[in-house]
């Protein structure tokens, strides 16, 4: 079939196989061009199919030569309809990791299930017996409860006074003023159990009681500070206390994995276009803004640059890792730069439509939702006839 590019709001319904492959192969070729990493060796990442999960398992792969297993929750494709983009991104890692002769199979599924934990658990025993890093990289809205059967859902909301601040229409680039209610306490709790560290916990409480941590195993969740304009909505809002749930939570698996010297991390990591960052009101219109100046200044970074850098520089970088006075590893450094923030924070008072052409960067943006579904690629010819029942190898 033809494939292209239809969008509903913050999401683009159809994905494009060979373009998903083709961003995945630009990201190994990204990886392999910086070199060896002497790290981990048996990698398990929930939440591999796409941002910063995906980079995870490519920089551990590519990087680091490990064997991987990834667990993710993705639509396969049927007869005239695509898969979702991370089951083409899943399939086509794991056809290059096949060809460099690493190890890589993947589970598609909830990982919030008791089923899906036992699953990852039985193939690790069985295909590499133990692993040392386990990237836990997961951004859903919702979260069944694996013993209360409860659905809980996450919201986007400040906390005490309702928000109010300008965002963009990236489709459009129509720039707005948006108001957001303050939520509830539910909503706070809801979030926090949907977004928060328990099912880290859950995982790797399952994994060290089934013998599958190694030694001195390492386990990393990922996390997000930001800029003034968007605390209200994220780190101070029902998000933040959720990020701030999963930061206490790294200390409490340490605690619990203290006599086999596993340690667990949050890492801070820099505002990206993924899937679920495009659905945060204000942070599309701070990361046009951001993106601008990043690239003038030649410090600007996608998921796989920022993940290449977490293990080169911070996981593995042959002594100890570096935190800030929270205990968290920074890898959003360069975006938090105060020169940056400066700056951001003096556009901003003006930015409108108009001013958003010259001093935002509206099109890296796009161009960067685009390549979430595989679209916007020049090596790709989106003419021409595609299969679209390409299906993960250890799925089939
Ligand atoms: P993403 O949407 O690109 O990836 C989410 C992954 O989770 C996918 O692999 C998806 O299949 C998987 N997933 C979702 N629900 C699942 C379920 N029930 N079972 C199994 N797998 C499931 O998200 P991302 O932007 O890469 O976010 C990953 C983490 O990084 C999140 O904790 C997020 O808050 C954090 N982070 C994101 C940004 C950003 O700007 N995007 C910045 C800093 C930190
Ligand atoms: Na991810």
């Amino acid at each position: 079939m033809i494939i292209e590019p239809r969008m509903r709001g913050f999401i683009c319904l159809t994905a494009h196989p060979e373009g998903c492959a083709q961003n995945v192969k630009n990201q190994i070729e990204y990886v392999k061009s910086k070199g060896k990493i002497e790290g981990a060796k048996k990698v398990l990442v929930i939440g591999a199919s796409t941002g910063f999960g995906l980079a995870s398992r490519i920089t551990s792969a590519f990087g680091c030569d490990a064997a991987t297993i990834g667990v993710f929750f993705e639509k396969e494709p049927s007869e005239g309809k695509t898969a979702t983009p991370g089951y083409y991104n899943s399939a086509a890692f794991e056809v290059e990791a096949e060809k460099a002769g690493l190890y890589a199979k993947s589970i598609n599924g909830d990982a919030f299930s008791n089923e899906i934990k036992q699953q990852t658990i039985d193939l690790i025993k069985k295909d590499l017996g133990q692993v040392d890093l386990v990237i836990y990289s997961l951004a859903s809205p919702v979260r069944l409860h694996p013993t209360t059967g409860v659905l809980h859902r996450s919201t986007l909301k400040p906390i005490g006074d309702k928000f109010t601040n300008k965002t963009v229409d990236f489709h459009t680039g129509n720039v707005t003023e948006i108001s957001i209610e303050p939520a509830t306490q539910e909503d706070i709790d809801n979030t926090v159990v949907v977004m928060g560290g328990e099912d880290w916990s859950m995982w790797m409480k399952a994994m060290k009681e089934a013998g599958v941590l190694a030694n001195n195993a390492m386990t990393v969740a990922y996390s997000y500070i930001g800029p003034e304009v968007t605390e209200a909505v994220y780190r101070k809002g029902t998000i933040g206390r959720a990020k701030d749930h999963l930061e206490a939570t790294a200390f409490e698996i340490t605690k619990q994995l203290e006599d086999i010297g596993a340690k667990a991390y949050v890492s801070v990591n820099k505002a990206l276009v993924t899937q679920a960052s495009s659905a945060i009101p204000v942070v599309p219109l701070y990361m046009s803004l951001l993106f601008k100046i990043m690239k003038k200044d030649g410090s600007h970074e996608g998921c796989i640059e920022q993940m290449q850098r977490l293990y080169s520089a911070r996981l593995y970088n042959g002594s100890e890792i570096p935190v800030d006075e929270k205990g968290r590893i920074r890898i959003d450094d360069w975006e938090m730069r105060q020169q940056y923030q400066d700056e951001i924070a003096e556009l901003w008072k003006s930015i409108s439509t108009e001013t958003l052409i010259e001093n935002g960067d509206l099109e890296e943006y796009r161009q960067g939702f685009l390549n979430l579904f595989g679209f916007g690629f020049d090596a790709i010819d989106y003419k021409a006839d595609t299969n679209e029942m390409v299906l993960v190898p250890s799925l089939k």
